[in-house]
């Protein structure tokens, strides 16, 4: 693992990676400094947390004592609905301000640190609720996402010749970033037009343009249709082979197992487990207490991500999501016509 805050420029430069489609790849493993129990020390920690809490009136929403965020692997922040998990997003980015506590990322203390600042910092995130500005085309909210824009400081905003190289390189990464999220063909439509799931791919793919080393998604699966699921799993996994390190709140436990390398659960607030999914999720009490019990269709099997025999649940999801299919494509041919 590599100390190196920008360890592959890959999502730096104009020309996407190429798609690495669903080659599986292991897991990270050997991330953490002894047994998984709360707070256990990371190898090496992109982030790490400090006594956080955050009161709202009476009730304490955030009350974290010691949590590590490990470097250039994909951790699942999970828990049940009020654990606290937007709320601790919020804080590590600056959105809101804690009651107490003290943060750092790459070693830099973040603690009253406003959000614009963490964001050029390198540290980005998506909402659970889609951010994406309505009334601007899909192409003008990628250009949005890019950092250090000349022709936004006053003076060099009437001088075009300073800021128009600059400019172009933005619109040419947004257009392969696009290409990459398959909404190239949207790109002159207002971000109004876009289905839920294509608006989280968006705000995904804007996430980019700053080209950061830690990516915080909020629920990306929500209100995302079946279809576009895979996509979703594969772009995450993606982020992890170009040296991105990913956090993410999820609550649908099969997409935590396949794609997350350390999983953290929260409850009233506080850390309750930590460690690789194959034993946080395996642990009967954390299932039970936290996740509920519909845990039976196993998405990695539905999307051929693993192999495995379908079950009767299974074939049912794998049906609609091909009708969905489908009716998206007799949609579209409607449309042409
Ligand atoms: N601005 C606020 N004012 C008052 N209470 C709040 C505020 N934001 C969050 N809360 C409360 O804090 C607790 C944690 O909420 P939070 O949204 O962080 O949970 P969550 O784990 O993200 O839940 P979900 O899975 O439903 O998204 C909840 O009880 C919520 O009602
Ligand atoms: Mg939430």
């Amino acid at each position: 693992m590599s100390n190196d805050p920008h360890p592959v420029d890959a999502a730096a430069s104009t020309e996407p990676a190429p798609m690495t489609g669903s080659v599986p790849r292991p897991k990270s493993t050997g991330l953490a400094k002894g047994d998984p129990v709360p707070g256990v020390p990371k190898v090496d920690p992109i982030m790490v947390i400090d006594n956080v809490t955050r009161r709202f009136g009476g009730l304490t929403a955030v009350d974290v004592e010691h949590l590590e965020i490990p470097r250039n692997a994909i951790t699942a922040l999970i828990g049940p609905n009020g654990a606290g998990k937007t709320t601790l997003f919020n804080l590590l980015c600056g959105f809101d301000k804690p009651n107490t506590g003290a943060w750092s990322y790459d070693g830099q203390n973040l603690a009253g640190i406003p959000a614009f600042k963490v964001a050029r910092m390198g540290q980005v995130r998506t909402f659970q609720l889609t951010k994406a500005l309505s009334l601007l085309t899909v192409l003008e909210n990628m250009k949005l996402g890019a950092g250090g824009q000349k022709g936004e400081r006053f003076w060099q905003s009437f001088l075009p010749a300073t800021w128009r190289g600059q400019e172009s390189a933005n619109e040419e990464k947004a257009r392969g970033l696009l290409a990459r999220f398959k909404l190239d063909a949207k790109e002159k439509d207002f971000a109004a037009s876009l289905s839920g799931g294509q608006r989280k791919l968006l705000e995904m793919a804007r996430a980019l343009m700053s080209d950061p080393n830690l990516v915080m998604l909020d629920e990306p699966m929500a209100g995302v249709n079946p279809a576009l699921t895979q996509s979703l799993l594969d772009h995450i996994l993606d982020l992890k082979d170009l040296g991105v390190t990913v956090l993410f709140v999820e609550h649908d436990m099969h997409m935590v197992r396949h794609i997350a390398d350390w999983v953290v659960v929260m409850a009233e607030g506080r850390v309750v487990a930590e460690g690789p999914p194959a034993t946080v999720m395996e642990d009967k009490a954390v299932i039970d207490a936290y996740l509920g019990s519909h845990q039976d269709v196993d998405l990695g099997v539905v999307t051929g991500r693993v192999s495995g025999e379908l079950d009767t649940s299974a074939i049912a999801l794998l049906e609609e999501i091909e009708a969905d299919e489908a009716a998206a494509i007799a949609d579209a041919e409607e449309e042409k016509k």
